[in-house]
């Protein structure tokens, strides 16, 4: 094809995605990505840490920005990655407590990622789910019930994709003391430490909890950053031997975790968007998405919809037996959101391309839809 042609094509495919900054997108729980981290993906588009030794730069840039988020999240010595995402590394923290323990059971609260599925059916693990309390967290009875003699993993969400909810990590992690625990925070890692600092949540969540052995977060979800860039934390760096294999034609001998080649120019991206933003750049960030929050539920509650828990994070999923109805005739009408399977609900993530004036667009014709539904 000339050019031109391929051009074309490529911007008529582009103009039917829909696009963060056109206002419409409410159900995604990924970022816009901040400019810079777009202009220093490309940079490092070659980058593949997979092959270490060919790209020395990068491996320091994620170095340090394995010890920023480590730093972040009381972790002191231990180990990281960055990884595909959330799945690749749930995935991959259930092969290290697989590998282990050499047992099967995984116990996850019922509102943990679909991710867990995959993990368990590649693995040849079984995944057992432990019930949720009135506030959609991990029941901690019923996990005391369930734990056995061949429990190879317990995780905790700390926030929940449908609710943004935080299991009692504290709690379960008495309970997890022999065994290996793993908190998936994919989306709430990058939002949960600047809660704490503008001091509107506080819960010990992180590696503060000494049974916690493994933390995953998403750069591409709240972090700002672009996809693929989700990071793996490990307490203990022995544990890395438990997912590496000889790599012999490679620059480094050893190839550790799931990927072969890894898309490592999102580690430059992540790097710079990290070092630019600082802490106060994500409380900044942080504070506006819950401030919205807030607005969305006062909007919602004017047209009789209420929320299924009070917010925590920036995920809010309102109650509604016709969720999937309206779902429907909102995206005929152009607006993207998703709903709940239990409770029937509507969610909408206020991300922070999610403003004010969005929340106002986006009620009116909500409350217009519901009128002639
Ligand atoms: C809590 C949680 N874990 C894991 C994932 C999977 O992340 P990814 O889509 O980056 O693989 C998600 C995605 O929304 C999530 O919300």
């Amino acid at each position: 094809m000339a050019m031109d042609e391929v051009e074309r094509r490529l911007r008529e495919a582009y103009d039917k995605d829909f696009h963060f900054e056109d206002g419409h997108v409410l159900g995604s729980m990924c970022s816009k990505p901040e400019d810079i981290a777009v202009k220093y993906q490309a940079l490092f588009a070659e980058a593949n840490l997979g092959n270490r030794g060919l790209y020395p730069g990068t491996a320091e840039l994620e170095e340090e920005l394995i010890a920023d988020i480590s730093g972040l999240m009381h972790l002191k010595g231990g180990w990281g990655q960055v990884v595909g995402g959330g799945t690749e590394a749930n995935i991959t923290a259930m092969w290290i407590a697989r590998n282990l323990s050499g047992k099967k059971k995984i116990l996850a609260p019922e509102s943990a990622h679909f991710s867990m599925k995959k993990a368990a059916d590649l693995l040849g693990m079984e995944l057992l789910e432990v019930r949720l309390d009135d506030d959609y967290r991990m029941d901690v009875d019923d996990l005391r019930r369930r734990i056995d003699k061949d429990t190879a993993v317990i995780m905790a969400v700390a926030g929940s994709t449908e609710l943004g909810a935080v299991d009692p990590i504290k709690e379960v992690g008495e309970i997890a003391d022999d065994v290996f625990f793993h908190v998936d925070a994919a989306f709430g890692g990058m939002v949960l430490p600047f809660l704490e600092e503008l001091e509107m949540w506080s819960e010990e969540w992180d590696f503060r909890v000494e049974s916690v052995d493994s933390i995953s977060t998403d750069m591409h979800k709240m972090g700002m950053a672009t996809v693929p860039s989700g990071i793996l934390l490990l307490r203990n760096r022995e544990y890395v031997n438990l997912i590496s294999v000889e790599s012999p034609y490679l620059t480094s001998k050893r190839n550790i975790g799931l990927a072969g080649t890894r898309p490592s120019g999102a580690v430059a991206g992540a790097y710079a968007v990290i070092k630019t933003l600082g802490r106060e750049g994500y409380r900044k960030i942080v504070r506006s998405c819950m401030e919205n929050t807030r607005y969305l539920v006062e909007k919602m509650g004017e047209i009789g919809l209420e929320p299924v828990i009070k917010p925590v994070m920036n995920v809010a999923a309102f109650r509604t037996d016709r969720a999937e109805e309206i779902r429907r005739e909102m995206d005929r009408l152009g607006w993207k959101i998703s709903t709940l399977r239990n409770p029937k609900a509507i969610r909408i993530i206020a991300m922070p391309y999610v403003t004010k004036e969005v929340i106002n667009d986006f009620t009116e014709a909500l409350s217009d839809a519901l009128k002639s539904l």
